[in-house]
């Protein structure tokens, strides 16, 4: 739904970069991730985490970081162990066998083909090769302060309508909760999961991650019954620091694949 070849998408890299990777990295480093290492970074984004994981590699090692829309992290300057392709993780192949780490935040959420691609994930590391999948439970964003009881109902009652685009569009806003047990189904082992969530005060970089969602579908929002005017008091709410919400919960799911198939759970 989020088309990564519009403007508004650099501002949410941004606050996605500024939030969320400290807390991937340290993800990425508790699954063993050093030099030498063979990676994929799915659907990298902006390209900060991809760059990150070519410096823990080494030259010795490499990184290739995949995009639908590789604009925006082909703008940053690469080691040469980072390469940049575009590639479609549905439909474009995989090299079978092939990697030691796989990650991918954010991205399998947004595919109606999620357990497909993770099979192919799985298929595409070595025997022993790790998963990590960051993925949002959208369905955990209480507000925790707000100037009136008016303006927590405008933020559910925006933000409800902006999940139910979102299902529309055949992404799962619940994903986050299901992935462990879908990386089990895939027949990944030693599963481990770590959520992570901070408070969002008005004006900070995270909760302008709300403003560059709704500002990139208004359109769609007007249609579901969110015109121009309460769209605006919504972009006013999400600046007003007496306003805060939680963030959006990350679950962060590591596995490893199995040595040999007969591998018992
Ligand atoms: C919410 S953004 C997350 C970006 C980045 N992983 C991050 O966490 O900052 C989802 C990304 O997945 C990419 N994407 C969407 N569909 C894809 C596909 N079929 N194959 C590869 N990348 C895809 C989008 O272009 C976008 O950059």
């Amino acid at each position: 739904m989020f088309d990564s070849a519009r403007g508004e998408a650099a501002g949410r890299f941004a606050a996605l970069e500024a939030c969320y990777d400290p807390v991937s990295q340290q993800q990425l480093i508790r699954t063993g991730l050093g030099a030498g290492w063979s990676c994929l970074e799915v659907g990298g984004g902006s390209g900060s985490l991809g760059h990150w994981m070519g410096a823990r590699v080494g030259a010795g090692g490499r990184v290739i970081v995949t995009e639908i829309e590789p604009r925006w992290a082909a703008s940053r300057e690469r080691p040469a162990q980072v390469r940049l392709v575009r590639h479609d993780v549905v439909r474009d192949p995989l090299p079978d066998g092939d990697f030691d780490l796989i990650h991918a935040r954010l991205v399998l959420l947004h595919l109606p083909e999620r357990l497909a691609v993770l099979d192919r994930l799985v298929a595409a590391l070595r025997p022993g090769g790790r998963l990590l999948l960051e993925e949002f439970d959208c369905g955990w964003t209480p507000v925790l302060a707000a100037p009136d009881s008016a303006s927590t109902a405008l933020f559910e009652r925006v933000h409800q309508a902006l999940l139910g685009l979102l299902e529309g569009a055949g992404a799962d806003p619940l994903w986050g909760r299901r992935v462990l047990g879908a990386m089990a189904r895939a027949g990944l082992r030693e599963l481990s999961a770590t959520t992570y969530a901070e408070a969002w005060p008005g004006g900070s970089r995270g909760i302008d991650l709300h403003r560059h969602n709704t500002e990139q579908v208004a359109a769609d929002l007007a249609v579901a019954g969110i015109g121009a005017a309460e769209l605006a008091d919504f972009h006013r709410l999400l600046r007003d620091p007496e306003f805060v919400v939680n963030s959006y919960p990350l679950v962060s799911v590591r596995g490893r694949r199995p040595l040999r198939p007969e591998e018992t759970p």
